[in-house]
């Protein structure tokens, strides 16, 4: 048994669609969520720069002392996964892309799977590579969805926003064309819009939260290694950002359903 928290980070709010599956899977595990909302968006960086933030995350992370980090941000997984295991000196880095891709595996019928994701995941190609790694006669749609991030850590979640639907429809055409009886929300902010996206998207489409997907490969590894808390025992959680403490908060409790408290914010260039 283990009953230290488990590290987990996003840009933002994103990474709270992975909370959200954890506390609901796992209620007894504490956890240290990170939101790096100074630097958010994530997805228009180059891989050098999400390199170098991932590296501040992790290591803030490690000085909370956590037992395992949940990388609940498709961008960083994508772009800097091998330089977050060097950074965590041997703590398990589990990553969202393997899990969705898994997920997706399991459910495309016609092997047709699209990803909405951020840019710089799109141009990773990492979610190419890992669903081919599984399903190698697949096709694959990988559509880059840039304007909705800024409108989840706006609080513009309301599947009745304009701006939400015009930016959601523009992104479902192509995958309506392209024929996709699977989409992966391949960055874990889309999940808070996902009633925007599936009207979008329209019928006969299923849907993987990757966020939610990881939250299985995490368990497994702390089970593996004997590291999983005291399930007798309700779970601690904290929540840091970087930035605009106030709007993290009060979004991220309507998007949880349950009051996130007690938010610290800190300064994440000194990790
Ligand atoms: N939620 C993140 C992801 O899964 C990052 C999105 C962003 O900041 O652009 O990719």
């Amino acid at each position: 048994m283990d009953t230290r928290p488990i590290g987990i980070f996003d840009s933002g709010l994103g990474g709270l669609t992975a909370v959200r599956a954890l506390v609901r899977e796992a209620p007894w595990e504490s956890f240290v969520y990170l939101g790096d909302t100074a630097n958010a968006p994530y997805g228009d960086k180059t891989r050098p720069e999400l390199t170098a933030l991932s590296g501040h995350n992790i290591r803030f992370l490690r000085s909370r002392d956590v037992k395992a980090v949940l990388v609940a941000c498709n961008t960083s997984t994508a772009n800097a996964m091998d330089a977050m295991v060097r950074e965590a000196g041997g703590l398990p880095v589990v990553g969202v892309i393997r899990a969705a891709a898994r997920a997706a595996a399991e459910l495309a019928g016609s092997g047709r799977i699209a990803v909405m994701a951020t840019a710089a995941t799109v141009r990773s190609g990492a979610y190419e590579r890992a669903i081919r790694e599984l399903l190698p006669e697949a096709e694959v749609l990988a559509v880059a969805c840039p304007e909705l991030v800024p409108l989840v850590e706006s609080g513009r979640t309301d599947p009745a926003d304009p701006a939400l639907g015009r930016a959601a429809e523009e992104y479902a055409g192509p995958i309506r064309a392209f024929g996709a009886d699977t989409v992966i929300l391949g960055c874990t902010h889309y999940p808070i819009v996902r009633e925007a996206i599936e009207a979008a998207l329209g019928p006969g489409m299923a849907l993987v939260d990757s966020g939610a997907a990881s939250v299985g490969t995490l368990l497994a590894a702390l089970e593996a290694r004997n590291a999983l808390g005291d399930k007798k025992s309700a779970g601690t959680r904290q929540f840091f950002c970087s930035a605009r403490r106030e709007a993290f908060a009060r979004h991220g409790t309507t998007f949880l359903g349950w009051p996130v408290e007690n938010v610290t914010e800190i300064d994440i260039e000194r990790y």
